[in-house]
């Protein structure tokens, strides 16, 4: 069992990586990649989503350790998988960063919205 990383936050306001365990939806290129290889370098369990899964596979080639996992958070049945696998394979997860997303351009000045 390891120890509850916000123990050290209540003693020093400090939090020690080592034991988080971080699920990074969106993790396999971006932000979410970056996120997640800085909380490996400092020693944490982090597992990373996304729907493609040739990136996945280049991120875990690329970062020994990341754990990764298929999935498309904008689906219902997908984020029930997700919470199952997370249960299986990250038990001790005590860190989200709920990363996914796309951004969508659009022209706030022809929005026919009343
Ligand atoms: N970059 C910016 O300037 C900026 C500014 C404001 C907010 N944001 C937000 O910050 C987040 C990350 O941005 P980013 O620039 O790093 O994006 P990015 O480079 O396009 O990366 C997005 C990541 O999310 C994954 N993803 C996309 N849709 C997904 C879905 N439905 N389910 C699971 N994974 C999904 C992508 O992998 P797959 O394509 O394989 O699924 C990829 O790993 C996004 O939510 C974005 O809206 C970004």
């Amino acid at each position: 069992m390891r120890p509850d990383p916000l123990r050290h936050i209540m003693l020093d306001m400090t939090v020690d990586l080592k034991y988080a365990s971080v699920l990074v939806t969106g993790g396999s290129e971006g932000i979410g990649r970056g996120l997640a290889a800085r909380f490996l370098r400092a020693g944490s369990k982090v597992l990373v989503t996304g729907r493609n899964p040739e990136k996945l596979a280049r991120a875990a080639r690329e970062m020994p350790g990341l754990l990764t996992f298929v999935n498309d958070i904008s689906k219902p049945g997908e984020r029930e998988a997700l919470a199952k696998h997370v249960q299986s394979s990250l038990p001790d997860l005590n860190a989200l960063i709920n990363n996914a997303g796309i951004q969508r351009r659009i022209s706030l000045a022809s929005d026919t919205a009343p």
